[in-house]
C-alpha cells in the first residue's frame, strides 16, 4: 500500500528547493547572449542569442541512464556561480602562435526532487566566438557507476538555414562529401556542422576535448531539432563512467560571417593546456612517401605484384627528400600483413616484421646520413585491440631506427572496429565511440614516451586535444586526396571550398596535397596484374589549385603527395611546395563564401613572409583580395602562381602562371581564378 507521505514527498522537496530564477550570460564583446532555466515541468534547457538574433531556441539538456534514474525533468536550479577569464597562452606549433582565451562563465547547479537529492552542473562559457558548455557530475554516492543511454543534450537551431553537413553513423566513417541543404533533408549528421542562418550568422556545432566519451553526432528528430546521437558501445550502453567525471564541451562557434569562423580558437581554449611538457621534439615539416604510388597502381602495398616498399625504391625517395629539403619520408606496405586480407582484418599485420625486401634499419640509418627522418607508417585494419598488444614493441622499433612521426590507420568499416573484451571475445566498436576515444589516447601517449607524433587515418575526430597532447600532430576524418586516385569519382571542386569550414574548423587534417599529374589514370599500366584504376577518377583541380591547398589546408604535416619524378617535371610551380612553411605566427580569413570560393592568408612562423591560398569552385570567378594583413611599414615581392587565362581543372588544368609583383598592406589582388582553380602567393618583404 502506497502511504501519501511518499506520494506527496517528492513534490513537496520539489517546492522545497531554493528556486532560482533563469540565468544569463553573456560574451565579454556582449554580442552573445545564454539563457539557462528549467521548465514548468523541471527539464533543464538553455538558448542563444547572437547579435539580438536567436539563433539557438530553448533546448533542452539531460541524461538517461541503465542503472539510474534518469536526470531530464522535475529537476531545480539549486545554485550558480560565475567567473571570468582572460588569459594568453602559447600554441608550441599551430596556425597561429598566440591564443587569448577572453571568457565569461557560468556554472549552474542541478538537483534532483529525489529523497536524496542527485546532482550536476552544467558548465557554460561564452566567448566572443561561441559557446561551450559540459556536464560536470560530482561522483555522488548515490551515483558511483553511469551507464549513459540517452544524452538529451539537444541544438534547435533554425530550419530554414543552409546546412553543409556529412551523414554520420554510416559505414565511410567521416569520409563523405558534404551536403549544402536546408535542415529538412539532414537525418543523422558528424560535427563539425556548419550552418548560415537567413540574417547571414555562421554556426558550426561541434564538442571539444573528447576524452573517455562516446563521440557525438547529431540526429535531427523533429524538423530543427538536433539531439545529441553518441556512437555507441556494441553493447548498446552509449558510455561508461564511473565516480566523478566531465563530458566534452558541446560547441557552438558563431561568426557575422564565413571568413570570420576561421578565427575561431573557442575549441582549443576549451581543451586542457599541453601535458607533455617540453615538446621542442613535435616537428612540423613537409614529408614525401611511398604512398601515391600505390594508390595509382603502379605499385602495392602488399610484395605481390609490385612491391613499393623495398630498400631501394625507399632509398630513392630519401634522396629526393634530401635533395629538395623535405623532412619526413613515408613508407606504407613496409611490414608483414599486406598481402592478406587485411581490409577491417587488421590481425594479418606484424608490426615488428619487415618484408624481407625492406632493410628496415639499413633504410633508418641511410635517411639519418642523409638529415631526413622515415616516417612509419601502422595500418591496424582496424583490429585496435591487436594493435595494441604489438604498440609497445613497435612503438620501439620505430624510435631505434629514429622515426619521428607514425601515421596509423584504421581501414574498416563504422562499426567494424575490432575489440578483443576482457573475456577474449571479439566485439565490434565505432571508430568514434569511447573505447576509440580512449584507445588513441593510448597510442598517443605511448607514442609520447618515445618522442613520436602521431597521424591517425580513418580516426576519431579532433576536438582540439592536440593543445593537451601536441604530439598528436595531424590526422585523416574527411575525404582527402587518395579518392582521386581510386577510379570513383574524385573530390567535386567545391569540396576544398566547405572543408575550412567545417572538418578543418576542428583541427589539422592529413589531406596530402600537391598532385602534379592530374590525370594519373590515363597512363598504360607498369605493370600488368595491377593495371589501372577507371580513368574516371581525374583531379579535379587546376595546377595552381594544388599549390593553393598548402595554405587553405592546415596540418603542421604537409605531404607533397606525387611522384618525384612529376615534381621534377614541373620545378617552376614545385618551387611553391618547397617554400611554403607548416607552421604559422597567424592565420586570417581574408575572403569567403562556403561551397563557392575561400582565400586565406597565413604568415610564417619565424620569418616576415606571409602566404596565401585561393580557391574556388566549379565556377571561374574573379577575387579582390585586400592585402590589409600584410605588415605595415613593409613593401612585399609577391610571388604569384596562379591559373593561366585558359586554367579550366577540366579543359586545360596545367594553364599557370608565375609571376611577381611588388606589393604592401594598402594593395588590393586582383585575381582571376579558373574553373577547379587557385591562387598560391608568397609574400616576401623587399629588403
Ligand atoms: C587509408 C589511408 O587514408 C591511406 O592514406 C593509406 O594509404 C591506406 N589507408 C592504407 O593504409
Ligand atoms: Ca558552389
Amino acid at each position: 500500500m502506497l502511504r501519501i507521505s511518499q506520494v506527496i514527498a517528492p513534490f513537496l522537496l520539489f517546492l522545497a528547493q531554493p528556486l532560482l530564477a533563469a540565468e544569463t550570460l553573456r560574451s565579454p564583446g556582449g554580442d552573445i547572449e545564454v539563457v539557462v532555466d528549467v521548465t514548468s515541468g523541471g527539464r533543464p534547457f538553455y538558448k542563444v542569442a547572437y547579435r539580438g538574433e536567436e539563433v539557438v531556441a530553448p533546448s533542452h539538456l539531460g541524461f538517461r541512464f541503465k542503472d539510474q534514474p534518469a536526470l531530464d525533468e522535475r529537476l531545480v536550479i539549486s545554485g550558480a556561480a560565475r567567473s571570468s577569464k582572460d588569459e594568453s597562452w602559447e600554441q608550441p606549433w599551430g596556425e597561429r602562435r598566440l591564443m587569448r582565451d577572453v571568457h565569461n562563465e557560468l556554472r549552474i547547479d542541478f538537483a534532483t526532487t529525489e529523497k536524496k537529492p542527485r546532482h550536476f552542473s552544467v558548465r557554460f562559457r561564452a566567448f566572443d566566438d561561441g559557446v561551450g558548455f559540459r556536464y560536470e557530475f560530482p561522483g555522488e554516492k548515490a551515483m558511483k557507476t553511469a551507464a549513459i543511454v540517452d544524452e538529451l543534450t539537444e541544438f534547435r537551431l533554425p530550419e530554414e538555414a543552409t546546412y553543409w553537413w556529412i551523414p554520420g553513423r554510416r559505414w565511410n566513417r567521416y569520409e563523405y562529401l558534404y551536403h549544402t541543404t536546408k535542415a529538412d533533408a539532414i537525418d543523422i549528421a558528424h560535427t563539425p556542422m556548419t550552418l548560415k542562418t537567413k540574417s547571414g550568422a555562421h554556426l558550426s556545432i561541434h564538442e571539444a576535448a573528447l576524452v573517455d566519451y562516446a563521440g557525438m553526432a547529431l540526429n535531427q528528430q523533429r524538423p530543427g531539432i538536433f539531439k545529441a546521437d553518441l556512437a555507441p558501445w556494441s553493447d548498446g550502453v552509449l558510455v561508461r563512467k564511473s565516480g566523478a567525471f566531465t563530458t566534452p564541451w558541446r560547441t557552438i562557434q558563431i561568426a557575422p560571417d564565413a571568413k570570420s569562423l576561421l578565427a575561431s580558437t573557442l575549441i582549443l581554449n576549451l581543451n586542457e593546456p599541453n601535458t607533455l611538457g617540453d615538446v621542442s621534439w613535435v616537428e612540423p615539416g613537409k614529408y614525401v612517401g611511398v604512398w601515391w604510388e600505390m594508390h595509382i597502381r603502379d605499385s602495392s602495398w602488399g610484395m605481390k605484384p609490385l612491391h613499393g616498399a623495398t630498400t631501394e625504391n625507399t632509398k630513392r625517395y630519401i634522396d629526393f627528400a634530401a635533395k629538395h629539403g623535405f623532412k619526413g619520408v613515408l613508407v606504407e606496405g613496409w611490414n608483414i600483413g599486406w598481402d592478406d586480407d587485411w581490409f577491417g582484418n587488421g590481425e594479418v599485420f606484424d608490426f615488428t616484421k619487415a618484408y624481407p625486401d625492406f632493410d628496415i634499419e639499413a633504410i633508418g640509418a641511410y635517411a639519418r646520413e642523409k638529415g631526413v627522418r622515415l616516417i612509419g607508417h601502422h595500418e591496424t585494419g582496424g583490429a585496435a585491440s591487436h594493435y595494441e598488444q604489438q604498440m609497445d614493441a613497435a612503438l620501439d622499433l620505430y624510435e631505434r631506427v629514429g622515426v619521428r612521426a607514425v601515421k596509423t590507420g584504421y581501414v574498416a568499416d563504422g562499426g567494424g572496429i575490432q575489440r578483443i573484451d576482457e573475456k577474449g571475445v571479439e566485439r565490434f566498436e565505432w571508430h568514434d565511440g569511447q573505447f576509440m576515444a580512449d584507445h588513441h589516447l593510448k597510442v598517443v601517449k605511448a607514442a609520447a614516451k618515445r618522442k613520436i607524433a602521431i597521424n591517425p587515418h580513418e580516426p576519431i575526430k579532433d576536438t582540439g586535444l592536440r593543445r593537451t597532447y601536441p604530439n598528436w600532430v595531424s590526422r585523416e576524418g574527411a575525404r582527402g586526396q587518395e579518392y582521386n586516385a581510386w577510379g570513383i569519382p574524385p573530390l567535386p571542386p567545391e569540396h576544398d571550398t566547405i572543408l575550412p569550414f567545417t572538418r578543418l574548423l576542428s583541427g589539422p587534417m592529413d589531406f596530402t596535397p600537391g598532385i602534379f599529374d592530374l590525370r594519373p589514370n590515363e597512363r598504360p599500366p607498369v605493370n600488368a596484374e595491377l593495371g589501372r584504376n577507371s580513368r574516371a577518377s581525374r583531379v579535379e583541380t587546376t595546377l595552381a589549385k594544388q599549390l593553393a591547398l598548402y595554405v587553405t589546408v592546415y596540418s603542421p604535416i604537409q605531404m607533397a603527395a606525387d611522384l618525384p619524378e612529376n615534381y621534377e617535371k614541373r620545378p617552376a610551380a614545385f618551387q611553391f611546395i618547397k617554400d611554403v612553411p607548416t607552421d604559422w605566427e597567424d592565420t586570417v580569413g581574408v575572403a569567403a563564401e562556403i561551397g563557392d570560393y575561400a582565400a586565406i592568408a597565413r604568415k610564417e612562423r619565424g620569418g616576415e613572409d606571409w602566404f596565401l591560398g585561393a580557391i574556388t569552385d566549379e565556377n571561374a570567378r574573379r577575387l579582390d583580395l585586400p592585402l590589409s594583413f600584410l605588415d605595415s611599414g613593409l613593401t612585399y615581392i609577391a610571388e604569384i602562381y596562379r591559373d593561366g587565362p585558359k586554367a579550366d581543372y577540366d579543359k586545360n588544368p596545367y594553364d599557370i602562371v608565375i609571376e611577381r609583383l611588388q606589393v604592401t598592406r594598402a594593395d588590393t589582388l586582383r585575381l582571376a581564378l579558373g574553373r577547379g582553380g587557385g591562387a598560391a602567393v608568397r609574400f616576401t618583404p623587399k629588403p
